[in-house]
């Protein structure tokens, strides 16, 4: 599988350091207050599972899952929710986290529908922020690495539906990603 990487970019040492650091600050951050994790399935699984063990409150933690990629490597801008009802997150202090800010559709989506339900603070947690021009917007209160405008796959980010059990993240060799039509 690693074999399918162009070159690691963060090796999973590297990963956990810095998942220290972002830990670290939430904990400062939310120390008197009501935290509430809303994870993004599936790409923020891997990340969620080790941050927010790193997370040293008592926190809630729901998930919520939406379509935008339809499995390659384009976005589509639309923003499927695939459950019917947003999770109850009213008076609540919300973190969303998520994989990767790329065009920005998918986090102001879903800031959006998560405003609807009248928390009391919306921040947003990513792993990976691509420098680039978005098409929507989204600033990340807290952020693991910024990365150059390439397509990258592993801890958890997939390319249609594979690599996201690689514990480092790299980008992945241009020859196996599908030619757009
Ligand atoms: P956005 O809506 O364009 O910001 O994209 C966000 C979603 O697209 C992420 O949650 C990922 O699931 C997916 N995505 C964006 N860029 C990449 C990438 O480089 N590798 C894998 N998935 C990506
Ligand atoms: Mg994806």
């Amino acid at each position: 599988m690693q074999g399918d990487l162009e070159r690691v970019l963060f090796d999973e040492r590297t990963i956990l350091r810095r998942l220290d650091e972002i830990a670290a600050q939430i904990s400062n951050d939310y120390r008197d207050r009501d935290l509430t994790v809303i994870a993004v399935l599936n790409g923020s699984l891997v990340f969620m599972a080790d941050l927010m063990r790193r997370i040293q409150l008592p926190l809630r933690l729901d998930c919520l899952s939406v379509a935008s990629y339809h499995g390659k490597a384009e976005t589509s801008g639309e923003v499927i929710f695939k459950q019917v009802a947003p999770p109850d997150v009213k008076d609540r202090h919300v973190l969303i986290l998520d994989d990767i800010l790329d065009s920005g559709h998918t986090l102001a989506a879903i800031r959006e529908k998560l405003e609807t339900a009248h928390p009391r603070s919306i921040r947003v947690c990513v792993l990976l922020s691509k420098r680039k021009q978005r098409a929507r917007e989204v600033d990340a209160d807290y952020l693991g690495f910024e990365i150059a405008d390439e397509f990258v796959v592993g801890y958890g980010l997939d390319y249609d539906e594979r690599y996201r059990n690689l514990p480092c993240i790299g980008v992945l060799r241009k020859e196996l990603m599908a030619q757009p039509k």
